[in-house]
């Protein structure tokens, strides 16, 4: 509350000892009248319906000032204290609660005071978290650019310098350069990516495919990557053959670049890339894509799909990841409002598992 605002009503009403006084000073005033007023009317000697008379005069007058009072006390403080609640709590133009003085008034009032009370510190709790988290995000945006800038800027001053005289070092600084602007196109585009799924209004555009053949397009477009670590790709044993289910095709193939992208370069050369669908029940099949390279310790699969995680951040700086793929992966599967899950072990390898709805 202001001060402003509590001046004006401390103004306005008494303390409870002022208005103690003023019921009290009323009181007597009325019953000095009341009394003066029988004194005149018997002449002097009392009589039963005179003292009867006069108790439900008294009864009827505190009654009367007692309800007066409470209800301008209480009845003003209270409405301002609920004013205040409810116009931050509905929409504006609705109307204040009206006060029923038959009513356990307090009770009611405390009672919707505290509810609103830990309405509010469930927000700022939440406020806070997601400052924290925004605060976070920034940091490790700005941070994975700044790397690749540098090195751009750094190989550039240099071929500037040596006025690209230097044949030693020409192709190889712009391959440098080239390289690392690649991987601010990776970052920038995957960060969109990222923004794109979480607005509001995430489209998706469900619809009956086949993923074995969504995969092998996926074989197909990644087979020169693969051979660069001289890795192969195959199907699970009885998974060379047609799995229908309804999601959004280009989502998954997202999901799928990903996975793969990740089983290629955490793979150890010559290794294996597989993958495998298997009918969990009548509804889901569940989609496996194993590896058998590095794998990853336990301690890190719980953080794993995390923006920005990495377990090895030198071999993933050096294979031009954004640490964002994962968390796109998780993304687009909730988004189906399915689940993905990972199994890893050390220098044995990984498996990334996905379901879908079986079409
Ligand atoms: N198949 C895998 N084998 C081993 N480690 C993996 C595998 N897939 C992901 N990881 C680990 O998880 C981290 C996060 O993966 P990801 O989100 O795709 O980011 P990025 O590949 O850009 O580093 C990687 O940096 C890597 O350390
Ligand atoms: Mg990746």
């Amino acid at each position: 509350m202001s001060k402003k605002r509590f001046n004006v009503l401390a103004e306005k009403n008494p303390t409870p000892r002022q208005l103690g006084i003023y019921m009290a000073a009323f009181l007597a005033v009325v019953m000095l009248i009341a009394m003066s007023f029988l004194f005149l009317i018997s002449g002097g000697e009392l009589e039963w319906w005179h003292i009867g008379l006069m108790t439900v005069l008294i009864f009827g007058t505190a009654y009367g000032i007692n309800i007066v009072a409470l209800e301008r006390f209480i009845y003003r403080r209270v409405k301002l204290i609920y004013k205040t609640i409810h116009n931050m709590k509905t929409p504006k133009g609705a109307k204040a609660k009206k006060m029923n003085m038959g009513r356990h008034l307090i009770d009611e009032v405390e009672e919707e005071v505290t509810n609103w009370a830990k309405e509010r510190d469930k927000e700022i709790e939440n406020l806070k978290k997601l400052e924290a988290y925004r605060r976070d995000f920034l940091g490790n945006v700005s941070h994975e650019l700044k790397t690749p800038i540098f090195n751009v800027q750094g190989y550039i001053e240099t071929l500037i310098e040596s006025k690209l005289e230097d044949e030693t070092i020409n192709l190889p600084y712009l391959v440098r350069a080239a390289k690392n602007v690649e991987r601010l196109s990776t970052i920038t585009q995957d960060l969109d990516m990222i923004a794109q799924l979480e607005s509001e209004d995430l489209h998706l555009d469900v619809q009956r495919f086949d993923i074995h053949e969504l995969a092998m397009e996926i074989f197909d477009e990644m087979s020169i990557t693969a051979l660069e670590r001289h890795i192969q790709f195959s199907f699970k044993q009885g998974c060379d053959k047609s799995f229908h289910v309804k999601a959004d095709r280009e989502r998954i193939r997202q999901v799928f670049v990903n996975l793969i992208t990740n089983s290629v370069k955490y793979g150890k050369v010559n290794g294996n890339t597989k993958v495998g669908f298997y009918e969990m029940d009548d509804k889901h099949l569940l989609i496996e894509i194993s590896d058998d390279g590095y794998g990853i310790e336990e301690k890190h699969l719980p953080r794993l799909f995390e923006r920005f995680y990495r377990v090895d951040k030198s071999r993933s700086r050096e294979q031009g990841g954004s640490g964002l793929g994962l968390a796109i992966v998780k993304h687009i599967i909730e988004a189906h409002k399915q689940t993905v899950t990972v199994r890893s072990t050390l220098n044995v390898g990984s498996t990334f598992g996905f379901t879908l709805e079986k079409a």
